[in-house]
């Protein structure tokens, strides 16, 4: 049954917003004789979600949207779904929570659900045989962990389940050229049904990232087939719902007054921006015949890795020490520009000496104890002097020729260089 909110007349951008060609009698041709038209983006209307998809919406691909239970997915995809129902016609497809509960969060977050159409339902079949009728352009399946597909026996949520019925909406939306997006919550433990096994079947898979209990979210892509991956979009959680964060660059840095040992703000790049996290280590006697190595928002093997160049490089053996890496705020730093920085903030908590607090950091560690170069170089010094940092320890092939307004950049090239520094 659709909840009628109100029904949308085709708007002029359906026709464009068609995309897709279909897939009638297939041919095999060369390809250079296939002339792509300009693939048909639309703006969702709101910016920080269509720059990690690439630059707007396009008609017929599947976006996979995971992430922990109540970080957001289904506020987001109804600020979403209310924003683009203006220009494409659009259907939220609710498998979990009730059409007062959609509704109430729709009047809770202000945004206009007129033209919004709603159906409460499970079965993709019939899930498909509403949007036959329906016609949407855009359309929210929240979430794929409660379809279920007649074919199968399994009880829904099940990997098969899971599969098969998102595999039917794929088809689907390939064949009719609506926009869909699917719902995925990831568990802690494991994700056995979760939307990984989804993450080959869809164009584009977005992960919401951030501690559920802080205020921001970012949305990182992971793959994508229309656009950049690592793009991420940051929002606020707010008391009206998922506010975009358009300058996000200084948002998980917490100044502290005092230098503390075993702290070093990183100038991170993911996507197009330049971002400043704060890298915490703490470096302890263990009582462990193995100590410990801990990492949160850092890839684990990273720490290991620098730690045997920490030791082969530098003579610093941290074996009967248990290791604890953190980025502060819950987000996730994927490159290796960061291995400087975790390097020396091991290397602080350990001698218990704090770093300056006005410095920041960045640069790949090789194995041969080299500091690498890394992208962008000049644009995360830019950032880090417009928030007032002063001094920069970062790789040689990064420090610019005519420097930069207001910091004293220290180029280093060894990691033997790095100990000098900080001695
Ligand atoms: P929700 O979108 O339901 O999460 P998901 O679909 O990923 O499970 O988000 C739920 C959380 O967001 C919930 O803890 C309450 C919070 N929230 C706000 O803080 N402000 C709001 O305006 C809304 C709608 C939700
Ligand atoms: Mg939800």
């Amino acid at each position: 049954m659709t909840e009628a909110l109100s029904v949308v007349p085709a708007s002029p951008q359906a026709a464009r917003f068609s995309g897709y060609a279909g897939s009638a009698a297939p041919v095999v041709q060369s390809l250079s004789d296939i002339k792509p038209g300009a693939e048909a983006r639309v703006s969702i209307g709101v910016d920080e979600l269509d720059r990690v998809l690439g630059g707007g919406l396009v008609a017929g691909s599947v976006i996979l949207i995971g992430g922990d239970p109540g970080i957001g997915k289904s506020t987001l995809l109804l600020q979403a779904l209310a924003a683009v129902s203006c220009s494409l016609k659009s259907l939220y497809v609710t498998g979990e929570e009730s059409p007062e509960q959609v509704s109430l969060r729709a009047q809770r977050l202000g945004v206009n659900a007129d033209r919004v159409r709603l159906l409460p339902e499970t079965s993709v079949e019939r899930i498909i045989e509403h949007a036959r009728h329906e016609a949407p352009q855009v359309m929210v399946i929240d979430s794929v962990q409660t379809l279920y597909t007649e074919l199968l026996q399994s009880a829904p949520g099940s990997v098969g389940q899971v599969r098969e019925s998102a595999a039917q909406l794929v088809r689907f939306a390939k064949h009719t050229g609506v926009a869909l997006f699917l719902v995925g919550h990831v568990t802690k433990e494991g994700t056995l049904a979760g939307p990984r096994v989804l993450e080959h079947m869809v164009d584009t898979v977005l992960y919401f990232e951030g501690d559920p209990g802080g205020r921001y979210r970012v949305i990182r892509a992971i793959k994508n087939r229309f656009g950049a991956v690592n793009e991420l979009g940051v929002f606020a959680m707010t008391d009206k719902g998922l506010k975009e964060v358009r300058n996000p660059s200084s948002i998980f840095l917490s100044r502290h007054e005092q230098p503390v040992a075993g702290s070093v703000i990183l100038v991170t790049m993911e996507g197009t921006r330049p971002m400043l996290v704060e890298v915490q280590a703490l470096v302890d006697d263990s009582q462990l015949s193995n100590p410990r190595r801990v990492t949160l928002g850092l890839e684990h093997n990273r720490l290991a890795m620098m730690l045997a160049v920490q030791h082969r490089h530098g003579g610093i053996l941290m074996s009967d020490q248990d290791v604890f890496v953190n980025v502060v705020g819950g987000v996730r730093v994927t490159e290796t520009a960061a291995d400087l920085a975790v390097l020396l903030a091991a290397l602080s908590s350990f001698r218990d000496r704090a770093l300056p607090n006005d410095l920041v950091v960045f640069g790949e560690v090789g194995l041969a104890g080299e500091i690498r170069p890394v992208p962008n170089g000049q644009q995360r010094l830019k950032e880090a002097a417009k928030l007032g940092f002063k001094q920069a320890l970062v790789p040689t092939a990064n420090v610019p020729k005519a420097g930069i307004d207001g910091l004293e950049i220290h180029g280093v090239a060894r990691y033997a260089e790095v100990l000098d520094w900080f001695a």
